[in-house]
């Protein structure tokens, strides 16, 4: 069946998670950071992803731009950094409006030209996704802008996925879900979408139930792929 609608995860996926700690590390006085910026972001990901987990397993939601906070509150004080406010203050003002990856407006556009609907699907709040996508300047090229806030509860629970045939009337079939968290794509493929994993890092595939029909290296081929569908 014909691919109708492209689902992108968000961070890590259009936007790159290491650039606020990345930037931070480059201005003047980071000292420590800036030869640590890598770990930091290491450990930042690994937390908030970690706290969406648990999170969703005992039923206890908050949102995603609470769990940031959190998740960098504790790598911050495992780098021995937490005693700069400003510099916790800095890294949360960058990650509100984190780089997209260069390829991702041009990728974005080609599918809006093949007449293919777009949407980030995210755990991403509402208002987070918001300065992302303005700062991207991938706003016009976006359907819709989906946020797991309307179901109150993390990635990979189900009902965060049937946002998507809720909001454009398609079957999971006709969905190619893009995602480059290696067990997002694997739970969006047991779902019953099309997933395709953008593997950046050459990672080795998650030992899941589910595995992603596609991986790429970047997200220049998902035009192509979706057309081939
Ligand atoms: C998201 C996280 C999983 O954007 O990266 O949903």
């Amino acid at each position: 069946m014909p691919v109708t609608t492209c689902i992108f995860d968000a961070y890590g996926t259009l936007f790159d998670v290491t650039a606020a700690a990345r930037q931070a590390a480059a201005e003047p006085g980071r000292g420590l950071l800036a030869e640590n910026w890598q770990k930091l972001a290491a450990h930042w990901r690994t937390k908030q992803l970690q706290y969406t987990w648990i999170r969703a397993l005992a039923g206890t939601h908050a949102n995603f731009w609470t769990v940031t906070q959190q998740a960098l509150d504790w790598a911050l004080e495992a780098m021995e950094l937490h005693g700069d406010p400003e510099l916790r203050e800095r890294l949360l003002a960058l990650y509100w409006e984190l780089a997209a990856f260069p390829e991702v407006p041009g990728m974005l556009k080609a599918l809006k030209i093949a007449g293919r609907q777009t949407a980030i699907l995210s755990n991403g709040s509402p208002d987070m996704l918001r300065g992302a996508v303005e700062s991207a300047g991938i706003g016009d090229v976006l359907d819709d802008v989906l946020s797991v806030e309307s179901v109150g509860i993390f990635k990979p629970h189900p009902s965060v996925y049937d946002l998507v045939g809720k909001r454009f009337g398609c079957k999971r079939e006709q969905v190619l879900f893009v995602s480059s968290n290696g067990w997002d794509a694997a739970a969006a493929s047991g779902y019953g979408f099309t997933a395709a994993w953008v593997n950046r890092a050459g990672e080795p595939v998650d030992r899941l139930p589910w595995q992603p029909a596609h991986v790429l290296s970047d997200l220049s081929g998902i035009p192509d792929l979706a057309g081939r569908l």
